[in-house]
């Protein structure tokens, strides 16, 4: 069965991308978020990241046309009844995520696949709060998702074939490459590069580097294309913050514990780029 119609649930940061790239792939899109003011700002995303590709001729103003033409923002969930695939993109917390599932399961029809772009969390934990959890699977995209060629395809001990199939060839139509992971807190990609990330954080504290030492020093030093403050500032730290205790109580190993000066940069509202003021800052963003 072929996934045309996608829902979308949240139109953050990866939310938006995930919409984007989609509809670029030719998918009806009907992206769900909590608020008009919430949808407004996730459409201007888009719109931002398409005229970057427009900007850079990697896009023509038609395709543009058309790849917004094809998005349409809700705030009812039951707008999603008829999609073929849902995938879910809101805050990285358990039981507003199975809550959601929970909901999805009562409203969307029963022949669909969903998927949880969750970085952190177990799908089996998130697939067990519907009545089909063999049709969900985790889809883990990469930020920002219309440059990152990677999806993790995370198959539970309960995902059927037919629904890690379907999935691996809605991301392979995307243009993205697949990779298959079992269903372990963080996948494959995280589980390494998180503990990098917060491993950073921990030398900034001990004094080792200032940020933009510790950041020149991994571009190029060893060619990483942004430094892990300009990363964690991109990826966001409440979502770090979130990602890291729930891999600390997955594992209890000191690599995943936040440490204490993330915690007092959630706290302070300094969330990062989305939030204008991270590690670094960005204006009036
Ligand atoms: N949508 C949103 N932002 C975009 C974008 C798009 N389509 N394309 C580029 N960016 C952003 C960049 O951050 C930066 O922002 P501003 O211009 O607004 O300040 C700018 O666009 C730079 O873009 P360029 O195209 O000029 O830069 P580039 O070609 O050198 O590459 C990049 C940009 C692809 C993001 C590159 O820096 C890169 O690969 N960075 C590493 C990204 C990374 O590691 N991502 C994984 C994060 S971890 C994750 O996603 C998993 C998780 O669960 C947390
Ligand atoms: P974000 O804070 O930018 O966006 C989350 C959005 O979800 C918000 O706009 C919020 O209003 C919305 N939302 C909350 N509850 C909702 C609901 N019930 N229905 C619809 N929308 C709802 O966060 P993000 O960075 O886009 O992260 C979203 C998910 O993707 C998280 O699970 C995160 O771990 C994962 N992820 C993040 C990154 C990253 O680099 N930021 C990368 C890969 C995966």
């Amino acid at each position: 069965m072929k996934i045309k119609k996608v829902g979308v649930l949240g139109c953050g940061l990866m939310g938006s991308g995930i919409a984007e790239v989609a509809a670029a792939a030719g998918h009806e899109v009907v992206v769900r978020e909590v608020s008009d003011e919430l949808l407004e700002k996730g459409r201007g995303r888009i719109q931002r990241s398409l005229a970057k590709a427009v900007e850079k001729a990697k896009l023509d103003p038609e395709a543009r046309d058309k790849t917004l033409g094809r998005i349409r923002g809700v705030i009812d969930l039951d707008e999603l009844r008829d999609c073929d695939l849902v995938v879910e993109a809101i805050v990285e917390n358990l039981e507003i995520k199975r809550k959601t599932f929970a909901a999805l399961d009562e409203t969307v029809k029963k022949s669909a696949l969903f998927a949880s772009n969750t970085s952190s969390l177990t799908i089996t934990e998130i697939a067990m709060s519907t009545k089909r959890p063999d049709q969900v699977v985790g889809l883990h995209f990469f930020n920002p998702v219309p440059r990152m060629r990677l999806v993790e395809v995370v198959r539970t001990l309960m995902s059927s074939d037919e629904s890690v199939e379907r999935a691996a060839a809605f991301v392979r139509g995307l243009g993205k490459e697949p990779i298959t992971c079992r269903d372990n807190s963080g996948f494959i990609v995280n589980r390494l590069l998180v503990p990098y990330l917060l491993d950073a954080i921990r030398a900034y504290e001990e004094g080792v580097g200032t940020l933009e030492e510790i950041d020149k020093g991994m571009q190029l030093g060893c060619g990483h294309p942004m430094g892990p403050f300009t990363l964690l500032d991109f990826v966001g730290l409440d979502t770090t913050y979130s990602i890291a205790n729930i891999m600390f109580d997955e594992y209890r190993e000191k690599r995943f514990a936040p440490p204490p000066l993330l915690k007092q940069m959630v706290q302070a509202g300094r969330l990062g780029k989305k939030a204008g003021r991270g590690f670094y800052e960005y204006g009036d963003r």
